[in-house]
């Protein structure tokens, strides 16, 4: 169980406000990292200026964002608003991005509201300049709907790419062992079986992750506050399969650094943004955290527990309005 839990963060506009305080970046300002050349701006991904600033003349191989997907978590806006702000943190990543690159996407889809923003981003990505490549579902094990419908287990990573990009199939495989047999073929006088050819035991992703746990509070990488976690493994797998050591990743909104983390473990060098300071304060600590102790998460904790302890305020905050007593 959870000792110290922060609520979610992305409802409570009050408890960020609290905790600014505590946090290393103002507006517009750039977290540059001593040790493997990782950065963390505080900046609207929109900004082309501030995301040059970023990107300081450099070029990525790979992009992973996880906007909020207008429905769920963080503001809802109206489609249209929606895909006319996507269209501007698209583009920036098209002029970030090498002329070989490759981009995922998560997205979501309103099911009760003719599967919005979805549909419309989809159809806005043909004039983006990048090239469709695949569609991938990612298969929650834990689900969420009603009795008169289909359990809700699916979650949406678009892939796009620019030019020829890196794809390290080698690199991509489950953990999952190969348990049908079927086809025979002659290989050199020998009749063999094809799981006897494979060039591993386990089976490949293919565009159906079944492999990947969600995020929830009993996981190591749980981040206590971040409603809106990505797993480190698909994030790792998108890292492996579509980037070298020492290329540069881009990921537009950080929230609890998932694909931070995913690049220090990989060797990758991040430059990561969110709009709001506390989460690129958690963005920082968690990688803080990753190399002091190894652990990914604050499965028991949160960022932010040796200040909350100490102040007052966030204490009787978090006790009146949430009901969480420190
Ligand atoms: C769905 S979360 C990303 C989750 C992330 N993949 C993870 O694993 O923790 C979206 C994040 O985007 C940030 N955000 C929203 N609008 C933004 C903008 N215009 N520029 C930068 N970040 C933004 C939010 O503050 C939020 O932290």
């Amino acid at each position: 169980m959870e000792k110290f839990p922060l609520p979610r963060l992305d409802t409570d506009a009050e408890l960020r406000k609290l905790l600014t305080k505590y946090c290393r970046l103002t507006n517009g300002e750039i977290w540059r990292d001593p040790v493997a050349e990782h950065k963390i701006a505080c900046i609207d991904s929109t900004d082309s200026k501030a995301v040059k600033k970023l990107m300081s003349g450099k070029v990525a191989a790979l992009a992973i964002h996880d906007p909020p997907y207008n429905f769920i978590a963080f503001d809802e806006l109206k489609e249209e608003q929606f895909i006319n702000w996507s269209k501007k943190w698209i583009k920036n990543s098209f002029n970030s991005l090498d002329l070989n690159s490759s981009i995922y996407i998560w997205l979501g889809a309103d099911y009760k509201n003719h599967f919005q923003p979805f549909a419309g981003f989809i159809q806005m990505m043909k004039q983006s300049g990048f090239a469709s490549r695949n569609f991938i579902t990612l298969r929650n094990q834990r689900g969420y709907g009603t009795a008169q419908n289909w359990m809700s287990v699916r979650q949406e990573l678009l892939y796009y790419s620019k030019g020829a990009p890196v794809f390290n199939v080698e690199t991509v495989y489950t953990d999952i062992p190969k348990i049908l047999k079927g086809y025979y073929k002659e290989v050199g006088g020998e009749i063999t079986e094809n799981i006897k050819r494979g060039k591993s035991e386990f089976i490949r992703p293919g565009n159906v992750w079944v492999d990947v746990q969600q995020v929830f509070y009993r996981m190591e990488e749980n981040v206590n506050g971040c409603f809106a976690q990505k797993p480190l493994k698909a994030i790792e797998r998108i890292v492996s399969a579509s980037s070298n050591e020492k290329d540069i990743v881009i990921d537009f909104f950080a929230h609890s650094g998932t694909t931070l983390i995913a690049c220090e473990k990989l060797k990758r060098k991040c430059f990561t943004a969110d709009i709001d300071s506390v989460f690129c304060e958690i963005s920082i600590r968690r990688l803080e955290r990753f190399r002091k102790t190894g652990k990914t998460g604050w499965q028991n904790s949160n960022p932010f527990y040796e200040e909350i302890i100490k102040d007052n305020e966030i204490k009787e905050y978090l006790s009146v309005k949430h009901k969480i007593n420190y």
